[in-house]
């Protein structure tokens, strides 16, 4: 196939807001991304072809360095992974997170710094716990209650892995109904609403192996509104704060996912980063402060709103 179907015009010809901030148009009408003519490259490798801007992609890793100082930004490998994505993703300093050992060994291949790698996946083999444990990742999030006593029995009695349980907490937000997952009924994590985070919590922290550095929580994709990650914070607050009632543990980190939506048409919304950012650390810092609990320290996951121009 040639280069027609790589360089239509997007709708409304001149607007060129979802391409990579580098998309000009050249002299016969084609584009071109990082001064190289997307006509050229569909002769070269042909089509359909995925074309990543390096300076978009940095660019972008860089606002969310900027926006959330404070924060560890982990870059959610499902969007978009390759050896030079890994590169990218490790020089501008993000952590990466990986759901399979697919990823997993890719990123470990590329030289990615293990401690900086976050395991999801709501099926993890013993095979991919296993290689996790192996590399020495950084931590692994549990997402069943089958995954403690294995997690646990592969570290062995001699080591102790990090890990985060990741909870639903019943706030409903996302672009469409199949990638809504913060209420119950989907197949990731585990419940608030039932009180499954709160049991499988309770058997992590007696897991000597297992040591819980804090919760996670994913609440949806192509989430164009600040709101429910503001709700989402009240409650994981509120259960971090039951859990040092109860067990006497303050936890020192809390993922709040990503998820972050951006325009697949021009003129669709996005959310902004930096506006984010404000809103969801002071949202942490009030319900943290109300709770009583010192502010932990936070990671967010964006995906595609690193790589999706
Ligand atoms: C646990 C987790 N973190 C991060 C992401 C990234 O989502 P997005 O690409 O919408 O930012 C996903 C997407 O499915 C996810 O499941």
């Amino acid at each position: 196939m040639s280069a027609p179907l790589l360089t239509a015009l997007p709708a409304g010809p001149d607007d060129l807001t979802v391409w990579p901030a580098s998309t000009t148009r050249l002299p016969q009408g084609h584009l071109s991304v990082g001064g190289v003519s997307l006509a050229e490259l569909a002769d070269r490798f042909g089509t359909p072809a995925y074309v990543l801007d390096e300076d978009e992609i940095r660019a972008r890793c860089r606002t969310y360095r900027a926006a959330f100082p404070q924060a560890d930004v982990v870059y959610a490998a499902k969007a978009f992974l390759s050896r030079a994505m890994v590169r990218w993703i490790d020089e501008e300093g993000l952590g990466l997170d990986v759901c399979s050992a697919g990823e997993l060994e890719l990123a470990h291949a590329a030289g990615f710094p293990p401690e900086r790698m976050v395991l999801h996946g709501n099926a993890k083999s013993p095979r991919d716990i296993e290689l996790a444990l192996r590399v020495g990742i950084g931590r692994i999030v549990v997402d069943s209650p089958s995954e403690i006593a294995r997690i646990a029995a592969l570290t062995g009695p001699a080591g102790r892995q990090k890990v985060m349980v990741r909870v639903v907490p019943g706030v409903s937000a996302g672009g469409h109904e199949k990638i809504r997952t913060g209420t119950d009924g989907q197949k990731f994590g585990l419940s608030l609403t039932d009180g499954s985070a709160q049991h499988a919590i309770a058997r992590v922290l007696g897991q000597p192996q297992l040591e819980l550095t804090g919760l996670h929580c994913h609440i949806g994709s192509q989430i164009t509104d600040v709101k429910p990650y503001l709700v989402a914070v009240r409650r994981m607050a509120g259960l971090m704060a039951r859990i040092k009632d109860s067990h006497g543990v303050t936890l020192p980190e809390l993922d709040l996912g990503g998820g972050h939506g951006v325009a697949y048409r021009p003129g669709e919304p996005a959310l902004d980063p930096t506006a984010l950012a404000r809103r969801l650390t002071g949202e942490l810092t009030d319900s943290c402060t109300a709770a009583g609990l010192p502010v932990p320290r936070l990671l967010i996951e964006p995906g595609r709103a690193i790589a999706a121009p």
